[in-house]
């Protein structure tokens, strides 16, 4: 989706905002530093028990006005600032000691475009790693995918999200039907597409007109290794709703594996049963990825592969043709994701675990519950894996970054029942939730010890209510002054029960801090 302009825009995300902020808070704060981060970071690190006091805010809210909520709508935002900080490696979750929001306002559109609150707090520093950085040097890889023109014209806004400026290859095999070949001007033109969004995609026919589904998928192997250079390392099989939410991690996990000796890496269902029906392989939608060493093997015998396959699907023939021919054996990164999994899966969305890859999570394949991919991870430009990120916020509040926010009224998430004074648990306690374990939201009834647990059950809408991912956009924080867009809006919300108003719940992502000289870490 492209970048669209408010009509109106947030008064208070500003410098001069963050300034007063960071005067208020910094001074106080700067003892604790460590000396290598006190010349960036001083001016905007929160201090540990953050004072906080509402400030009165202005917001014009024209920008709502095409969703045609139904008004009034119970109404709340906070500008955050991301502080770039040391990767540690990533939390499962991080406690903020405050509030994520002031007091919710009432909103009616009609009566009037501008919101007035004395209620509204100052901006949010968050610590993440990897502000603002450049996309991650991946010309070690080539991916291959096959599929119809027609899907692979509707990915195009997905694969936007990361591959771009990567220096990763794609190769797309592609068809009109399994009758009828795609026709050389739309591929052409697909093809430019593509290229001018900074991919370097080639789009071409089956290798051989009569290949089948499985044959199309296995011959990506040859293709790719074909197409190596000097750099190649890595071949990676994926499905065109595969979904890479950090190239940087991505990356990461490579380096531990030298590409110089044969690796099969790759992830099992979530579903112990497919795994016991199909083999200990790597599933193809979470990504099939073949150091270079082991695609020279398979490349060797795919004549002899492709024409005895044993089934008609793609992955199991990659899994056969390694089997047969080689001793290497399928290496398990439970990060990468197949996504088995059925129905609502708020709760693996929800779960804070890593997440190198994903699936299943388009229309059609994820019946009921499509998900705006390009959309939730859009925030990632702003911090490059804070992207499903857990913030647990004061007023049983937890933020699961570009997917929801949920908050727990009757006190699960710490264990405190509200009332008393200031939640100190004077209320009574409650069982806490295991914020560690992943609620079992989907609907199937599967085995996922292997891959998913330790999982909880779901917890009905009594306990935990949930604000979704309804959009998120670029938006610019002061028009008047930079006319470019420098802030990440997501736009969450929950439709109100019967004689309940509707709530819209906004976080404004600002980059607080210029991006690192050394930012992209693989040099
Ligand atoms: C794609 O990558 C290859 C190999 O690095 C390069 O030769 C070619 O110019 C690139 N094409 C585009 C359109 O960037």
């Amino acid at each position: 989706m492209g970048p669209r302009k408010p009509l109106l825009l947030v008064v208070f995300l500003t410098i001069f905002a963050s300034v007063v902020f960071v005067a208020r808070l910094g001074a106080q704060d700067g003892s604790r530093l460590q000396p290598h981060l006190q010349k960036v970071e001083q001016w905007i690190r929160p201090p540990k028990e953050a004072h906080l006091e509402y400030v009165s805010c202005e917001e014009h809210l024209g920008w709502l006005e095409p969703y045609s909520f139904t008004y009034p709508i119970q109404y709340v935002s906070r500008d955050i600032v991301t502080v770039s900080v040391p990767d540690s490696g990533r939390p499962s979750l991080t406690v903020m000691e405050q509030p994520l929001f002031g007091e919710f306002s009432t909103v009616d559109l009609g009566a009037s475009q501008v919101l007035n609150s004395d209620k509204c707090l100052s901006p949010l520093a968050l610590e993440v790693p990897r502000v603002l950085v450049r996309p991650a040097d991946a010309s070690n890889m080539i991916f291959g995918l096959q599929t119809t023109i027609g899907r692979l014209k509707n990915t195009v806004k997905h694969l936007a999200r990361w591959l771009p400026n990567t220096n990763a290859r794609l190769y797309a095999i592609v068809i009109e039907s399994e009758e009828k070949p795609a026709d050389d001007a739309e591929m052409a033109a697909l093809e430019k597409e593509f290229h001018d969004q900074g991919m370097n995609v080639s789009v071409i026919h089956p290798v051989s007109p009569t290949d089948s589904f499985a044959q199309r998928y296995f011959s990506l192997g040859s293709v790719m290794y074909q197409a190596r250079n000097g750099q190649t390392e890595w071949i990676v099989f994926i499905d065109d709703d595969t979904f890479f939410p950090s190239m940087h991690d991505l990356q990461l996990m490579l380096q531990r594996h030298n590409p110089k000796k044969p690796w099969y890496i790759g992830s099992l269902s979530e579903d112990w049963w497919a795994v016991d029906h199909y083999g200990l392989m790597g599933f193809g939608g979470a990504g099939i990825l073949l150091s270079i060493t082991m695609a020279e093997t398979l490349d060797k015998y795919t004549p002899d592969c492709k024409a005895h396959l044993r089934t008609t699907a793609g992955d199991i023939s990659v899994m056969d043709c390694i089997y047969q021919h080689s001793s290497v054996k399928l290496t398990h990164i439970p990060e990468l994701h197949q996504v088995d999994m059925h129905g609502d899966l708020s709760g693996f969305y929800e779960s804070g675990r890593e997440i190198l890859s994903l699936h299943h999570w388009k229309e059609g394949s994820a019946a009921g519950y499509k998900l705006e991919m390009e959309k939730m991870h859009l925030v990632a430009d702003i911090c490059d894996d804070c992207f499903l990120r857990r913030w647990q916020f004061s007023n049983e509040i937890l933020l699961s970054n570009g997917f929801s926010i949920t908050q727990y009224p009757q006190g699960h998430l710490t264990g405190k029942k509200p009332g008393g004074v200031l939640g100190t648990g004077v209320g009574g306690v409650v069982d806490k939730i295991n914020l560690g374990e992943m609620e079992n939201t989907w609907a199937d009834e599967i085995n996922v010890l292997h891959s998913l647990a330790p999982a909880r059950p779901k917890m009905g809408d009594d306990i935990k209510t949930s604000y979704k991912l309804l959009d998120s956009m670029w938006i610019d924080s002061d028009p008047e002054h930079h006319m470019q867009h420098d802030t990440v809006r997501q736009v969450y919300f929950k439709e109100g029960a019967e004689g309940e108003k509707d709530t819209v719940m906004v976080l404004n992502w600002h980059a607080g801090t210029a991006p690192p000289t050394t930012s992209n870490t693989l040099g």
